[in-house]
């Protein structure tokens, strides 16, 4: 399973399994990744429908469920849904690495149909200098600068969700979060040793960090006494009255 999933999928499906969905209905999925929610989704709405989407369908195309359909698209100037199309949108880890997150985040509100809820999580990175290994906190703030960056990420925008959920029009918004503790075989430190490896050239070619410090940050996400808090979840949600 992939780290991310292994990570989020019990607090997502927590929360959407407190919505209470009808059996009918029809789900849309935003940036699905690997697809673990959109899988799960279909096994729920057993008589509807699940949509999921994504800028890249590569790993969604092994997807097998019968009312699910995968289909590549942008959320950010793809083309539009129907107005009121979904009973339920879900998206994970998508709009902190969006541009103008906030008008991207109304316009889905707008394809929910009538009662329909809109599920968002996103990331809250922790403060990176008040972790209790320097090279850790160094490594965390060289990653938050290069998504910065290169996608215009902002990982502590998920602070604002309950409030951006509100000023998209939907009511009965609530939020929930999880806290991710380190430990050395546990999801957070697998997702951060697989992501900090993927860019370590891209952060060292940056000037972000050098290769003695992330090299010591590595060895502390594979040291099973390590233990600290990096990064937290939010999943907020709300609901269409119109
Ligand atoms: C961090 S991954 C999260 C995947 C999945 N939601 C999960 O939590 O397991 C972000 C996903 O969003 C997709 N994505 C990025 N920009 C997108 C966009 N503008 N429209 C749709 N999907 C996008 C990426 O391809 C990637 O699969």
């Amino acid at each position: 399973m992939w780290a991310l999933e292994a990570l989020c999928d019990p607090l997502t499906i927590g929360v959407l399994a407190r919505l209470r969905l009808p059996r009918q209905c029809n789900c849309l999925e935003l940036g699905a990744g690997r697809g673990s929610i959109a899988r799960w989704l279909a096994t729920q709405c057993l008589h509807g429908s699940v949509l999921a989407t994504d800028t890249d369908i590569h790993h969604l195309r092994r997807l097998r469920e019968p009312n699910l359909t995968v289909v590549q698209h942008d959320v950010v100037d793809g083309p539009e849904f129907r107005q009121g199309a979904f009973g339920l949108i879900h998206s994970r880890a998508l709009f902190t690495h969006l541009p103008d997150r906030d008008a991207v985040l109304s316009r889905v509100a707008g394809w929910l149909a009538p009662g329909g809820w809109l599920v968002v999580e996103e990331p809250i990175l922790l403060p990176t200098g008040a972790l209790l290994d320097p090279a850790v906190g160094d490594a965390l703030t060289a990653f938050e600068h290069l998504m910065a960056d290169a996608l215009g990420s902002d990982f502590q925008w998920a602070r604002n969700l309950p409030a951006a959920l509100r000023a998209a029009g939907l009511a009965e918004v609530d939020v929930s979060g999880a806290l991710a503790a380190t430990s050395g075989g546990g999801a957070i430190n697998e997702f951060w040793r697989v992501t900090l490896a993927h860019l370590s050239t891209d952060m060292v070619d940056a000037g972000l960090i050098d290769h003695i410090t992330l090299r010591h940050a590595l060895d502390r996400f594979n040291d099973p006494d390590y233990r600290d808090f990096t990064m937290a979840f939010v999943c907020a949600w709300g609901r269409s009255t119109s």
